[in-house]
């Protein structure tokens, strides 16, 4: 072989040792093997070669050129394999990492209680309706057998929004469905209305001036008292747990004659009196009665065909006692801190 050969295959074997990357590899290709590379143009040389040199010179490159090729290959093939090493390595997941949780919401614990509360209505047979804040006092009060001028509409502390042609309020509890639903529909009826309701009260631990209410209403012929007791027995029992005990108590309501208070056991001191039930041993609810045969007849009922029961509870002091907060203030902040605890318990 030629000096000029031997030169050219040292040159470009070392080059090729040095050689890491693949652009480095495509720019060697193309300087020796490529169609302008080196040993390319050492064959074109040939023809200025004397005639009984060209065969062993042609001999020569051609070996040359196989040789580079297979080195060529041989090292393609190892950066290649590096490459493919170093990005496996580089994109490798460490599956033993702990995952990331996703910051999830969660529902208002004032929505959360009322969908426990409806579904336990609902498994009672009882539907659930909704109706407007924004409520004429006719069905606020009037059909209810509060007249205006009755000295009970002061209980309300109604927050009026008009009162010149018709007096329109923010309802301040959830009876007014009562008289809506029975307009709508003939007995049997049983709804519980869960929403919202405004009075015009001072903040403080148990005060909100909005706040929600449940209402029940069922009416038939045939309801009593008995009635009544086994539904909200029921209901407490399912919210507060089986061992609840449960009393009524006389107390006075225009719309429901007679009219009760109902009041559970304390479950923080079973019964022997604590700071939650004021030594009582016993926690009012809700008030409740015997729809008024009033309000029956203002619906077009008749009182001596129909009789039915009702009952309005707030719904924050039902959250308040079930997971011991102490303000009620607490609901309608907006801190997370306090909202998202219900997470879990809730869930
Ligand atoms: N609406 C009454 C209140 O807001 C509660 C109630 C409802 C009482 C139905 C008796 C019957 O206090």
């Amino acid at each position: 072989m030629s000096d000029e050969l031997e030169r050219l295959e040292r040159e470009a074997t070392d080059k090729l040792e040095s050689i890491s990357t693949e652009d480095e590899l495509a720019t060697w290709y193309r300087t020796y093997l490529g169609r302008q590379g080196e040993v390319t143009s050492a064959m074109k040389g040939i023809s200025q070669r004397p005639a009984e040199e060209r065969p062993a010179f042609g001999q020569a490159v051609n070996a040359l050129r196989n040789a580079l090729q297979e080195a060529f290959d041989a090292r393609q093939d190892n950066i290649l394999a590096a490459s493919l090493r170093k990005r496996l390595n580089d994109e490798a997941i460490d599956v033993t990492l702990p995952g990331r949780l996703p910051q999830a919401g969660n529902l208002h614990p004032v929505t959360k209680m009322i969908r426990d509360i409806t579904r336990v209505f609902g498994l009672m047979g009882f539907q659930t309706v909704e109706g407007p804040e924004v409520e004429d006092a006719y069905y606020a009060f009037d059909a209810l057998n509060i007249p205006q001028d009755h000295p009970a509409r002061d209980v309300w502390d109604t927050i009026f929004i008009e009162s010149d042609q018709r007096e329109i309020v923010l309802r301040p509890h959830t009876s007014p469905m009562q008289i809506r639903t029975m307009e709508q529909v003939d007995p049997p009826v049983r709804v519980v209305v869960p929403g919202r309701c405004y009075r015009y009260e001072a903040l403080d631990a148990t005060h909100e001036w909005h706040f929600h209410q449940i209402e029940g209403l069922a009416v038939d012929t045939n309801i009593t008292m008995t009635d009544l007791k086994g539904t909200l027995a029921e209901f407490a029992r399912q919210i507060f747990g089986q061992e609840r005990k449960v009393r009524f108590r006389c107390d006075y309501f225009p719309f429901v004659e007679p009219g009760v208070d109902f009041a559970i056991d304390c479950m923080f001191c079973e019964g022997s009196g604590c700071r939650v039930c004021s030594k009582t041993g016993w926690i009012e609810l809700l008030g409740a009665g015997m729809v008024h045969p009033n309000v029956l007849r203002h619906v077009g009922y008749d009182p001596d065909e129909y009789t039915g029961w009702a009952f309005g509870m707030g719904i924050e002091r039902i959250v308040m006692l079930k997971y011991g907060i102490e303000d009620i203030r607490h609901f309608y902040q907006g801190d997370v801190r306090f909202l998202s605890q219900f997470n879990r318990v809730l869930a």
